[in-house]
């Protein structure tokens, strides 16, 4: 059985004290998860330490990274590196959000690095895809999400896949309100799974973890998240108040 996961992008968002106070309340109120039920939360790198600190005795709640770079040391200022991160006590890490792939012109083959580094240092990898509305518009999302996956991804083997997840974000429904219908949602993670299959096979597609992003809130992640392939959420804006974050978690769990 593969997990779901709900995952909490924070982006560039809160102060060290309300991301503490954030994550206490989300801590005091978070329901009984289990292997298959887990919690990420992608937090800003200054405050990787605290959220480690508080969520180490808390079981299936892991801390993630937004981005690291693909080379593993050197002189790059302003810079994190995998093994930082890894040394630090993360466990995840976001590659390929649609902002990054925006602000920082991050390609498919600089992608396909970072997950390099990533996975040669322990980390799981959140890697994130999704079109643009004009592509959306156009109807070719599936072969744009599909070559996204084959740029980045296709060069591991099976192996390394098991510690992948996908996160499907189309990049007009981030932020905008606009949510990805159940059924839109539900049709791209069944072709992900497929094109995973087709070139890993049905042991890898059957295991991994399809997260659904862009506007994902408490009052729609029951109906999102009912999709056969629709395993749990990366949640923006959301994520950013406990009660709504719980209940995403709630949904998740109830799906
Ligand atoms: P949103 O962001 O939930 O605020 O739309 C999702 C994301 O970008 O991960």
């Amino acid at each position: 059985m593969r997990k779901k996961i709900v995952a909490g992008n924070w982006k560039m968002n809160l102060n060290l004290k309300e991301g503490k106070d954030l994550i206490e309340r989300i801590l005091t109120e978070l329901p009984n998860l289990n292997e298959h039920n887990q919690v990420v939360l992608a937090t800003p790198y200054l405050h990787l330490s605290q959220a480690i600190a508080q969520t180490q005795h808390t079981a299936f709640v892991s801390v993630a990274a937004q981005n690291c770079h693909h080379e593993t040391s050197g002189a790059y200022t302003g810079e994190i590196a995998a093994p930082m991160l890894q040394n630090a006590g993360v466990q995840y890490v976001l590659i390929g959000h649609s902002e990054r792939r925006a602000y920082n012109h991050e390609d498919n083959a600089l992608l396909a690095a970072k997950t390099n580094a990533a996975l040669a240092n322990g980390l799981q990898v959140i890697f994130c895809c999704g079109e643009a509305l004009e592509i959306r518009d156009a109807g070719t999302q599936n072969d744009f999400v599909g070559n996204q996956l084959k740029e980045s991804l296709f060069h591991l083997d099976a192996a390394a896949m098991s510690n992948i997840e996908i996160a499907y974000e189309p990049i007009w429904a981030i932020g905008t309100g606009r949510t990805a219908t159940a059924e839109q949602a539900q049709d791209m993670h069944q072709h992900i799974r497929q094109v995973i299959n087709a070139q890993f096979g049905a042991a890898v597609a059957q295991n991994i973890s399809i997260l659904y992003g862009g506007s994902c809130k408490a009052s729609n992640a029951v109906e999102l998240f009912a999709g056969a392939d629709v395993d749990g959420g990366l949640i923006g804006g959301a994520a950013l108040i406990a009660d709504d974050f719980l209940g995403i978690i709630k949904a998740m769990l109830s799906a």
